[in-house]
C-alpha cells in the first residue's frame, strides 16, 4: 500500500515512521506545506514527497498531521478523493465546520479515522471491558487527570481552541467510550496561571469540571498545564463491584508521602508521546487496516463531534460560571 503523510511536524513524523513500520505499507509519500520539511523527511525515512493537493490521487490512505484549523479542509478532500484518512483530534474547532465535515464525509462514503489513541491505550482497553464485562458493577464514578509538565509555546495557544478543546477532548472521548454513556451537562473552572498569553488568548492553564452522564454518573476532571512531577494521564472508574485505575504505574507522575512506600519507581514520562507510544502504534496499525477495507473506523467523526459538543459546553460554562446542559450547545 501507499499512504500519505500531510504536515511532518511534532507528531506527523512520529506517525510517519510507525505507518512505515506495517507490513501492508510499501510506500510512504509526504507533503507539508513546508516543502523543505517534508522534502527531509522523505530523505530521512525513504519515502517521497509531493504537494498537499497531488498526494490525495496518488495514494490508498492519508494521515493529516497538520494544525487542528486545517483539517477540516483536508478532510473534504479526503472525502472528495474517497481517499480513507486518518485524522488528528479535533476536527474543527467549531461545530458548524465538524457537521459540515461529517456531511461531506458521509455522502462520499470515505472512511475517516480520528486520532483518539486512548482507544487504544492498554489501561484504557482493559477498564472498558472491566465494565462493559460487569466486572466493576455498576459505574457509580470516574475521575480523570490530564497534566501536562510544561504548556505548549504561546503561538500554539490561539489556534489549540483552548485547554478543552486541545487536552480534555481526550477524556472526553476515553469517557463515552468507556462508559457508553452520553455526557448530558457540564460545570467548569478556570484559571489562567503561569505564563501570560493564557489570559491574552482567553485561554487557561487550569481546570477543574465536573460531568454528568446520561445514567445519573457524576465524573470529575482536572486538566493543566504544569505539573512539575511529569506527564500525567490518568483515569479512575468506580462501579459497585470494583475500581480500575488507569495510568496508575512505575512511571505513574507521582511521589507516595506515606513512609516506606516507594511506588512508583521509574521515571515520569516526560511528554505525551512517550506515555502513548503503544496506543499510537496500535490506532495506526488499526488505520492501514482500516484503508485496506479489513475494518471499520474505530474512531468516527461524530464521535470527534460529540466529543466537541462536551468541549464547546465546558467552555461556555467555565466563561459563565454556571452549569451548562450540552443539549444547550446542540441546539441548532
Ligand atoms: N493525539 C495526540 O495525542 C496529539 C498530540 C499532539 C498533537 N496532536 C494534534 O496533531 C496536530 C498537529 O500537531 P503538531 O504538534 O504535530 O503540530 P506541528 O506544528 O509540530 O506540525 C504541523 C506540521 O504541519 C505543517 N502544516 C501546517 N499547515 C499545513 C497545511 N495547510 N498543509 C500541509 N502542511 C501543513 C507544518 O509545516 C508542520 O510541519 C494538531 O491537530 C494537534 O492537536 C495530537
Amino acid at each position: 500500500m501507499k499512504i500519505g503523510i500531510i504536515g511532518v511536524g511534532r507528531i506527523g513524523l512520529q506517525h510517519a515512521r510507525v505507518v512505515q513500520a506495517q507490513e501492508a505499507v510499501d510506500e510512504l509519500v509526504l507533503a507539508d506545506m513546508d516543502s523543505a520539511r517534508a522534502e527531509e523527511a522523505a530523505k530521512e525515512l525513504g519515502g517521497s514527497f509531493m504537494s498537499v493537493d497531488d498526494i490525495f490521487h496518488k495514494v490508498d490512505g492519508v494521515v493529516i498531521a497538520t494544525p487542528t484549523f486545517t483539517h477540516a479542509d483536508l478532510l473534504v478532500k479526503a472525502a472528495a478523493a474517497h481517499v480513507p484518512t486518518f485524522c488528528e483530534k479535533p476536527v474543527a474547532l467549531d461545530i458548524p465546520t465538524t457537521k459540515y465535515v461529517i456531511d461531506e464525509v458521509r455522502a462520499s462514503g470515505t472512511p475517516i479515522q480520528i486520532g483518539f489513541q486512548r482507544r487504544f491505550d492498554a489501561g484504557y482497553v482493559a477498564a472498558r471491558e472491566a465494565l462493559q464485562s460487569g466486572k466493576l458493577g455498576e459505574l457509580r464514578r470516574a475521575h480523570m487527570l490530564t497534566c501536562d509538565p510544561v504548556p505548549p509555546h504561546a503561538e500554539f495557544i490561539p489556534g489549540s481552541g483552548g485547554l478543552f478543546k486541545d487536552c480534555a477532548i481526550h477524556d472526553v472521548d476515553a469517557l463515552r467510550w468507556i462508559s457508553g454513556k452520553e455526557i448530558i451537562e457540564v460545570f467548569a473552572y478556570g484559571v489562567p496561571r503561569g505564563a501570560e498569553f493564557f489570559a491574552e488568548y482567553d485561554d487557561v492553564s487550569e481546570a477543574v469540571a465536573t460531568l454528568r452522564l446520561t445514567d445519573g454518573t457524576l465524573a470529575t476532571l482536572q486538566v493543566s498545564r504544569y505539573n512539575g512531577q511529569g506527564y500525567d494521564v490518568r483515569m479512575e472508574i468506580a462501579g459497585t463491584k470494583g475500581t480500575y485505575a488507569v495510568g496508575l504505574d512505575e512511571h505513574s507522575a507521582l511521589v507516595s508521602a506515606e513512609p516506606g512506600v516507594t511506588f512508583p519507581e521509574g521515571e515520569p514520562h516526560p511528554a505525551f508521546y512517550p506515555r502513548f507510544v503503544k496506543a499510537y502504534d496500535a490506532e495506526l496499525a488499526a488505520f492501514v487496516k482500516v484503508a485496506a477495507g479489513e475494518m471499520d473506523s474505530p474512531a468516527l467523526v461524530d464521535d470527534a463531534l460529540e466529543a466537541l459538543y462536551v468541549c464547546e459546553a465546558l467552555g461556555i460554562s467555565r466563561r459563565t460560571g454556571r452549569p451548562v446542559k450540552v443539549s444547550e450547545v446542540k441546539a441548532p
